[in-house]
């Protein structure tokens, strides 16, 4: 009996530290290996910008001409994406869980702001 668990505590641990290497192994393979985090040229999560906590992330963004961003409001308070000159960005007002999204057709940058808080900021910068 007192046997058994000691053999099955020995084979528990060499699993358990297999583990843990493996872990450390492949975690030092991913850090090698993944570029370093950007918004520029990963097209597929860069053009979602998150609303939440009275804040708009990334709040700046760099895309190319032609992309289409979408805003998604993960709080649970209503905001705006709004252009702070001109209406290139006019979204209604999203409730949680409210999307807004547009298509940036021209070279430019362009801050925008939350209207019921105008400290919540964030920049598109479209290049070429
Ligand atoms: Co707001």
């Amino acid at each position: 009996m007192t046997y058994f668990k000691t053999k099955l505590t020995a084979a528990l641990l060499v699993i358990v530290a297999g583990a843990f290497l493996g872990l450390g192994c492949s975690s030092d393979d991913s850090g090698t290996n993944s570029p370093p985090p950007s918004n520029v040229g990963n097209p597929a999560d860069s053009n979602v910008i998150t609303i939440d906590n009275f804040a708009f992330t990334p709040a700046a963004l760099t895309v190319k001409v032609g992309t289409t961003v979408t805003w998604r409001n993960a709080h649970d308070e209503s905001h705006t994406v709004t252009s702070d000159t001109g209406s290139e960005l006019d979204s209604p007002l999203l409730a949680t869980g409210g999307v807004y999204t547009h298509t940036f057709n021209a070279v430019g940058t362009y801050p925008y702001h939350c209207t019921p808080h105008p400290f919540m900021r964030g920049t598109v910068v479209v290049e070429q």
